[in-house]
């Protein structure tokens, strides 16, 4: 089970969350109503996992831009369609925002009317902040960031969650209920969304790059493309299980490989030339800036 207070100092009150937590071993999640606005492919997943959480598929209502999409998504993901955005709003608890961040503030703007003056908001939007979402709603909205990654989908994501002012402790606790199948769930402050989304939410995008780069390159050596994709998913699976299971610094892991002379260590050598660890830096780098960036615009 993730350790959320030892990832995150600043933790408010976590409780603890991740793949092993049972849905219905926080607060009872069958009854609770959530809407999806924009259930694409960030809100999606969001979908499965609240789903598996506990959520009941009639409890769960998703609007996307048209009727014809939602009615595609709600069936694909086993939730229901709703017939309008203002519909899918005006009874939930819980109104997940999961458009493009540009879109964001014209939806709220949009729904504010609709919205039970009780119900949480989350939004799953890169760089809106807390304080801009408090301000397109009405005084005392309870307003909620999630910033979660893709591989929340199979229960091995992680999910940064960034508490609103307003936030009751309840409903603190609701949402780590819903997202307790997405993998590691910490509270984080808004000055560290960037680090997160540099080290979980576009990471999960650069390993993808990496593993059909490396898929490539071995199948460039020889191997059939169905025998390179598994052996290098499984083995970039392996060695994070390896060092997740160990706690293992991954620089010994690392050294445990490389014998002298060896085929590792040589390797190893020409990824270092290639500027290949300089490189990866300069991609997590250009993301939280890029967060930093869409947060002050
Ligand atoms: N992708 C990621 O890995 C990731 C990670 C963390 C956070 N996020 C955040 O997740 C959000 C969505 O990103 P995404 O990559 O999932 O985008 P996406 O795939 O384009 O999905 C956007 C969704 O919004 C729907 N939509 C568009 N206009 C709408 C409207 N007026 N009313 C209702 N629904 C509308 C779209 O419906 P149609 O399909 O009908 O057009 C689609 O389902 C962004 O704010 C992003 O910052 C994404």
């Amino acid at each position: 089970m993730a350790d959320t207070t030892a990832q995150n100092p600043d933790a408010t009150t976590p409780p603890a969350s991740g793949p092993g937590t049972e849905p219905g071993s926080g607060p009872d999640l069958a009854g609770v109503r959530v809407a999806v606005i924009g259930a694409g492919n960030m809100g999606g997943p969001v979908v499965r996992t609240l789903l598996a959480a506990g959520v009941r598929a009639e409890d769960l209502r998703i609007a996307n831009s048209s009727t014809a999409s939602s009615e595609r998504a709600a069936e694909e993901l086993g939730a229901t369609a709703a017939r309008t955005r203002e519909a899918a709003v005006a009874a939930a608890d819980v109104v997940v925002l999961g458009v493009k961040p540009y879109q964001v503030l014209d939806l709220l703007a949009e729904i504010r009317e609709e919205l039970p003056s009780d119900a949480l908001v989350i939004s799953l939007a890169a760089g809106i902040t807390l304080a801009q979402l408090q301000q397109a709603l009405p005084a005392q909205s309870a307003v909620l960031r999630a910033m979660p990654n893709t591989p929340i989908s199979v229960g091995e994501g992680a999910v940064g969650l960034m508490r609103g002012a307003a936030v009751t402790d309840a409903q603190h606790a609701l949402v780590h209920a819903l997202f307790s199948r997405a993998g590691v769930v910490v509270d984080i402050t808004e000055d560290q969304v960037h680090a997160f989304i540099a080290a979980a939410g576009s990471l999960a995008g650069f390993v993808f790059a990496i593993i059909e780069a490396m898929t490539e390159e071995a199948v460039r050596q020889g191997l059939k493309r169905d025998l390179a994709d598994s052996l290098v998913q499984q083995t970039i699976r392996g060695a994070a299980t390896m060092l997740l299971e160990s706690g293992t610094h991954p620089a010994l892991a690392k050294a445990g490989v490389c014998s002298p002379g060896g085929t590792t260590a040589e390797g190893y050598a020409a990824f270092e030339r290639a500027g290949v660890r300089a490189g990866l830096a300069a991609t997590m780098s250009a993301a939280a800036e890029r967060s930093r960036e869409l947060s002050q615009s």
